[in-house]
């Protein structure tokens, strides 16, 4: 079968943005500061940090050593090691597959609030029925979707290197500037300094085991491990390109924007509510319902509301470009399939495949299960059963299939792997068993056994 020359990053510096513009995405923005804030503030922020550099560091070595080792993608690159366990590379192309379309719909509502906001809208986007009255109007959230995924598909068209890396290249410093600067506008209104200290500040009396896993979960997704995307990307890593560093300076990326996203979020709520923490228990609708009414009580809402939901859309984009590239590198690889065609063909599919989840809020809101939209059902499967299943098979494939020294030699290609022990020990032991409690928890939970 005739492949195509396989695609590099130009180097570390355009591996780690496009990493970095995959981590960062809906989940630092959007969920990380509700978590936070759910779960104690501090004491959250702590455990998280610890799980990053840990568990998440572990796994990230894992993935992106066996990219880079066997120049595949995620569904080819585990039967490339063995080809019993090659099934493991299907669970991770599956993951991206469900998640590109729920992941369009999203994308499409960060579109409109940008649209809105942009075009003076903000006191309509902070009226109370602005979200619900989005998701009753099918059509448009059609239109907008078709925005998004086909943004997403011009860039994946355009290759690794001329899509996907320069894309990540010039938007990433744009969003790390957007950040600070609301960040800074945020923590000097009045009273937010109380919210800053929430934030910041561990009260170890709030500390919980469902905060550990809630910390857990969110680290799996923020990192976008366990769908094949690291795989892919690290099957792009020249071997010269010192992976464990490059490793480390993505989590700092990941976990630097979800702390700002945090300093963004939290004091503007506190000064806002006149230190009601309650305001930010809201969850999901944090974002959508809640944040346009505090930019609507701080003036200026146009401009920092503007460049808030941009924010939120570059974000968003250089995610939903990662799932797209995990997803068509892996048919490519498998079938052999010109990447052109086969782009044209995932970007037709997922925009399809949108199409449910959107009717799901109208048309379709009857079809719920235990509650769940069929977007909820999309996330739930993928981020709660499936990732963690995928996640807890790399483990076990890595540790008792091919053995860590398979890692190990591919990481010293480039590296001195100073955390050696630690990527050991996490792997053959604490990781399997943490993901075992988080995929029970988070099952139990759903299906309302438990409630957190
Ligand atoms: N890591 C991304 C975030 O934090 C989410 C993501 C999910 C990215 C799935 C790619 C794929 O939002």
């Amino acid at each position: 079968m005739k492949h195509e020359k396989r695609s590099t990053f130009s180097g570390g510096l355009g591996f780690v943005l496009a990493a970095a513009g995959s981590a960062v995405g809906l989940g630092n923005i959007w969920r990380f500061p509700y978590l936070a804030a759910k779960y104690g503030g501090g004491i959250f922020l702590l455990v998280y940090i610890l799980l990053v550099v840990t568990f998440g560091f572990s796994l990230m070595v894992a993935e992106n050593a066996i990219g880079r080792k066997t120049g595949k993608s995620g569904l080819c690159a585990f039967g490339e090691l063995s080809k019993k366990w090659g099934f493991i590379g299907i669970i991770a192309t599956i993951i991206p597959m469900i998640i590109q379309p729920y992941y369009n719909v999203i994308g499409g509502w960060v579109v409109e609030y940008s649209m809105t906001y942009l075009t003076g809208g903000h006191s309509a986007a902070a009226g109370d029925t602005f979200f619900t009255d989005m998701l009753a109007s099918p059509l448009k959230l059609l239109v907008y979707q078709f925005i998004f995924s086909g943004i997403t598909t011009f860039v994946i068209l355009r290759g690794v290197q001329k899509g996907v890396e320069k894309f990540s290249t010039v938007l990433m410093p744009i969003l790390v500037a957007l950040a600070i600067f609301i960040s800074i506008y945020s923590v000097t209104l009045p009273g937010a300094i109380e919210g800053v200290k929430y934030f910041f500040i561990p009260n170890f009396s709030n500390f919980s085991l469902q905060g550990v896993l809630g910390a857990m979960g969110q680290m799996f997704y923020s990192l976008s491990l366990a769908m094949g995307i690291m795989i892919a990307y690290g099957s792009y890593l020249p071997k010269d390109s010192d992976l464990e560093k490059n490793v480390g300076r993505i989590e700092l990326f990941d976990t630097g924007i979800a702390l700002l996203a945090g300093l963004m979020i939290v004091p503007a709520v506190f000064s806002f509510s006149g230190g009601d923490q309650s305001a930010l228990g809201k969850g999901p609708s944090l974002m959508f319902v809640t944040l346009p009414k505090v930019f609507e009580s701080m003036g200026m809402s146009t401009i920092i509301g503007s460049m808030f939901f941009i924010l939120v859309l570059l974000a968003a984009l250089t995610s939903s470009i990662s799932i797209m590239e995990a997803i068509v590198s892996s048919l490519c690889d498998k079938f052999g399939w010109s990447r052109r065609k086969t782009t044209i063909g995932v970007g037709i599919g997922s925009f399809v495949l949108g199409i449910p989840p959107i009717l799901g809020y109208s048309v379709w809101d009857k079809v719920t299960l235990g509650g769940m939209t069929i977007l909820d059902m999309m996330d739930f499967i993928t981020n709660s059963v499936l990732m963690p299943i995928c996640a807890l098979l790399t483990c076990i494939f890595v540790a008792y299939v091919i053995g860590v020294n398979v890692i190990h030699d591919e990481v010293k290609i480039s590296s001195k792997f100073k955390r050696e022990k630690l990527f050991n020990i996490m792997i053959k032991y604490i990781a399997p068993v943490f993901i075992v409690a988080i995929l029970i928890s988070s099952v139990l939970e759903a299906t309302g056994v438990i409630k957190f």
